[in-house]
């Protein structure tokens, strides 16, 4: 089975109880107040004109607190649960600016997306839909070629517009812990290097590029052998991967 497939099946399980545990919610919260930060439209007051794309959307726990400060959302993610979760919660509200789509983009105009563009966003143009934004929280980790999807996001922005993308950094052999044993099977990469980062969204041709520490998560780790000795929680620091069209 591929990575991908082992994903899919993995958080398809996971997508019903996910938003009950408070690491996620609580990582994801972070991960908001970073975007906050770096995106200037949520400081100048132009969030509320912004379209956004979201890569790996999950049960949607991102895209429901930007929801309320933006124009609109498309979540992708390949696990068809997660979907589903986001669909229910979608369900409970009127008239939501935002929705999730099952489907591996791996090009600004594929077709199911701009299909999604063109009924949620009624773009009606013959260009395709471009973003103001992608965001991604916690999903880069799991897709083995980054280089390809940094190319796509860029390919899905607009002139002027951002990635702000959040994912755990890979500090060193102890960054594994992250995931239990038992998680680590569909994990591409043990957390985010820095150098790595920068150098394929320079590549991508974004520009004012920043890769750096934006928070850090403490959580419960098992012992493991060979492994430091940790009382309590460890810390994961989580970086902020930024970039600009120019
Ligand atoms: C760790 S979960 C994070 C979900 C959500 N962003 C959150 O923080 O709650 C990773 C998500 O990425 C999705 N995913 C994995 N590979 C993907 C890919 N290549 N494209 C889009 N989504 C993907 C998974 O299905 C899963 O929903």
């Amino acid at each position: 089975m591929s990575n991908q497939a082992l994903n899919d099946s993995r958080f398809t399980k996971e997508a019903a109880e996910w938003d009950s545990n408070s690491k996620h919610v609580e990582s994801t919260q972070q991960a908001f107040d970073a975007i906050k930060r770096y995106v200037p439209g949520f400081k100048n007051g132009q969030s509320k004109t912004m379209r956004i794309l979201e890569i790996g959307s999950g049960t949607g726990l991102l895209s429901y607190l930007l929801a309320p400060q933006i124009h609109s959302l498309i979540g992708v993610d390949t696990a068809k649960g997660m979907i589903s979760a986001f669909n229910t919660k979608r369900a409970e509200i009127s008239n939501p600016n935002l929705s999730a789509i099952n489907h591996l983009l791996t090009d600004p105009d594929s077709p199911v997306l701009q299909a999604a563009c063109a009924e949620f966003e009624s773009s009606g143009a013959a260009e395709p839909f471009r973003f103001d934004l992608v965001v991604s929280h916690l999903t880069l980790h799991h897709i083995e070629d980054l280089a390809s999807v940094f190319k796509t996001m860029f390919g899905c922005l607009k002139r002027g517009g951002c990635v702000a993308l959040t994912d755990y950094e890979d500090f060193g052999r102890e960054a594994v812990r992250f995931h239990p044993v038992s998680k680590r099977p569909g994990v591409e990469h043990h957390g985010i290097k820095r150098v790595v980062a920068e150098k394929l969204l320079l590549e991508a041709g974004f520009e004012a590029v920043r890769v750096e520490e934006a928070y850090v998560l403490r959580k419960k780790v098992d012992e493991e052998e060979e492994m430091e000795r940790v009382e309590g929680e460890m810390a994961f620091p989580f970086l902020m991967v930024y970039g600009v069209k120019g």
